[in-house]
């Protein structure tokens, strides 16, 4: 096992068969959730949605410090947790997610695998900022492409609902939630972190318009980052790009327990192409495997 296999060790391996996986939000969530359900219930829309924006930034700002005491206490590589921590500020993935992220990519790199870096689902780029800011520190030079509407979610369909829920998300998310725009990603990619551009491209439309145009200019892919969170989203990604996964390459999920239709998604892509993949879980929601 090597030292990257050993990081890894937290993550819970499952069988894709497994119908149900019970997910539990960590606790400073669950109390969150709960006063905010509370407020929904009692206050007028307006000053619920004033609320509601306050608490999330609220809520996120202490996260991402906590992780930061968590991390520099506890020992855990120094380099990962103020990288991180750092790129949380611009992220809706919890740290789990990121650190899986930034686990696995770097796992890629020092296993020499070769391809791109490919991420569907960029809002306000944190992950992204992530796989570019590995790219450089490794001194890697992979072509990283980045796809979003920059328009915020698009509805869910019903392959998305189960009993009349999307999912385990703290969040609402209705259609254009999770916006960012392509000009804060770019100014916070090439201005603010002075990312290489010519190693970047950002592509900006609907998956289902872009991918299919977009896919043959990508030869390998390396690392295959999605996070559009719903059905169709998740499976236009699969259908596009996982033929362009290279073998030892890794796909992540950051929705795979946390949105219903993501797991449906995959579920079905991997059954019906006939892939026997070691799902592992990042402990908070999403998850990954290695192409066979
Ligand atoms: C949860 S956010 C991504 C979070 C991001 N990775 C981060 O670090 O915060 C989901 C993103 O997926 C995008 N998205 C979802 N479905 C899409 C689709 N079909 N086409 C284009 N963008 C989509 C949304 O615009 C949104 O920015």
């Amino acid at each position: 096992m090597s030292e990257n296999d050993n990081e890894l060790k937290h993550a819970t391996e499952i069988n894709t068969q497994d119908k149900e996986i019970v997910y539990r939000r960590p606790l400073l969530a669950v109390i969150c959730f709960r006063i905010v359900i509370a407020f929904r219930v009692v206050l007028p829309k307006s000053l619920f949605l004033c609320f509601y924006r306050f608490a999330f930034a609220s809520y996120k700002f202490i996260y991402r410090n906590v992780y930061l005491a968590r991390g520099i206490f506890s020992g855990k590589g120094e380099a990962m947790t103020f990288l991180i921590h750092d790129c949380m500020k611009y992220s809706l993935v919890g740290w789990e997610g990121m650190e899986a992220t930034y686990q696995v990519t770097r796992r890629i790199f020092s296993n020499k695998i070769s391809g791109d870096l490919v991420e569907c689902g960029v809002a306000e780029g944190g992950s992204a900022l992530l796989l570019c800011r590995l790219n450089e520190e490794y001194d890697e030079n992979r072509q990283v492409w980045l796809f979003d509407s920059f328009e915020g979610l698009p509805e869910p369909t019903d392959d998305d609902f189960k009993s009349g829920k999307t999912g385990f998300h703290v969040r609402p998310l209705p259609k254009g939630s999770c916006l960012g725009t392509i000009e804060n990603v770019s100014n916070l990619l090439f201005d603010k972190y002075r990312i290489d551009r010519s190693n970047v491209e950002l592509v900006k439309g609907w998956f289902q318009d872009t991918l299919p145009n977009k896919a043959s200019k990508i030869d390998q892919i390396a690392v295959l980052r999605l996070d559009g969170d719903w059905y169709e989203s998740t499976k236009c990604c699969l259908i596009h790009l996982y033929s362009k996964v290279v073998p030892g390459g890794v796909v992540i999920l950051d929705d795979y327990i946390s949105c219903f239709g993501c797991k449906k998604a995959t579920d079905e892509f991997l059954q019906e192409n006939g892939i026997d993949a070691k799902i592992e879980l990042d402990g908070r929601g999403g998850a990954w495997f290695l192409k066979p």
